[in-house]
């Protein structure tokens, strides 16, 4: 992929303020890509544009920007005006990323109905939805796009105290083989990414995360949020443009062998 590869493209990912959405969208601009950056956290929002902003102007002299939207993923109303400003503001809609996602743990027994809506709502609510106003907006361009999901390793594996994500995940899985039916004939392409253990801001609070994800990864390291970018700048460039309904793990080959996170 080369520095413009996404030129004159737009992206709309979600819950990018940090982490892995942070990434890909940095990744996205820097390939010369408009972003609308969504985050729930107003001030993280307009903070992660400014930064990709900032780093990009006198870098590579591509007029790509990165403007933010801050809102809920999981309210439809909401995701159907991010697909309204990003046309507004860039002109189109080529990749929707369906990155937000919320991990409540608990097991079956403690599990309430209002974790079990939220997680629910976010995870696939959002995701489907943002798919949905998304390829809504390709369609009208005539022009071919392309949808990405977040789901994760636990779509494929069962983990402890992880019910609802993990079935949300293999749902998001699900939807984008679904989805080829409906986005094939319109020359959209719908994957997934199926992280394994990623190193973020949220989980460098872990002092045990970086030990344990060592010592059970075959690769020997939890992933970086860089090498989920990779992946998902791949299947959402013109290189991957024959591959759809498809997920692809970046775990560093934990899910091959398989063991598990406790000691
Ligand atoms: N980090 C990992 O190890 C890992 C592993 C597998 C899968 N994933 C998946 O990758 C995606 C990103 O994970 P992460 O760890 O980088 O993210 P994260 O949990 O650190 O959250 C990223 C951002 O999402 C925002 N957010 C939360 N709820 C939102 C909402 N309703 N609307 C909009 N924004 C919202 C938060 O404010 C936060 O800034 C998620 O779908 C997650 O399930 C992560």
């Amino acid at each position: 992929m080369t520095n413009n590869t996404f030129a004159n493209q737009t992206a709309i990912i979600t819950g990018a303020g940090v982490g892995i959405g942070y990434a890909i969208a940095n990744a996205l601009v820097r390939q010369g890509a408009n972003v609308l950056l969504n985050d729930f956290d107003p001030d993280l929002a307009r903070q992660a544009a400014d930064f990709i902003n900032q780093a990009q102007t006198g870098s590579s002299g591509s007029s790509a920007r990165c403007v933010s939207c801050p809102g809920d993923a999981s309210d439809v109303t909401f995701v159907e005006q991010m697909v309204d400003m990003a046309v507004k503001t860039f002109g189109s809609v080529d990749i929707g990323i369906a990155n937000a996602g919320i991990t409540i743990f608990g097991d079956i027994f403690t599990t309430t109905p209002d974790a079990f809506q939220t997680i629910v709502n976010l995870n696939l609510r959002g995701s489907f939805f943002l798919a949905q106003a998304a390829a809504r907006q390709m369609r009208e361009q005539k022009k071919g796009g392309s949808v990405l999901f977040m789901s994760s390793v636990v779509g494929h594996q069962a983990h402890p105290g992880l019910p609802v994500y993990s079935m949300t995940k293999a749902g998001l899985e699900m939807l984008a083989r679904q989805l080829v039916i409906d986005f094939s004939p319109l020359g959209i392409t719908v994957n997934a990414i199926a992280p394994g253990a990623t190193l973020t801001e949220r989980t460098l609070d872990d002092p045990t995360y970086i030990p344990i994800w060592s010592r059970i990864t075959p690769m020997g390291r939890p992933a970086t949020v860089d090498d989920i970018a990779n992946a998902a700048l791949f299947l959402v460039s013109p290189a991957s443009r024959h591959i759809t309904g498809q997920s692809l793990i970046v775990d560093g080959g934990w899910t091959s062998v398989g063991v598990p996170p406790v000691p």
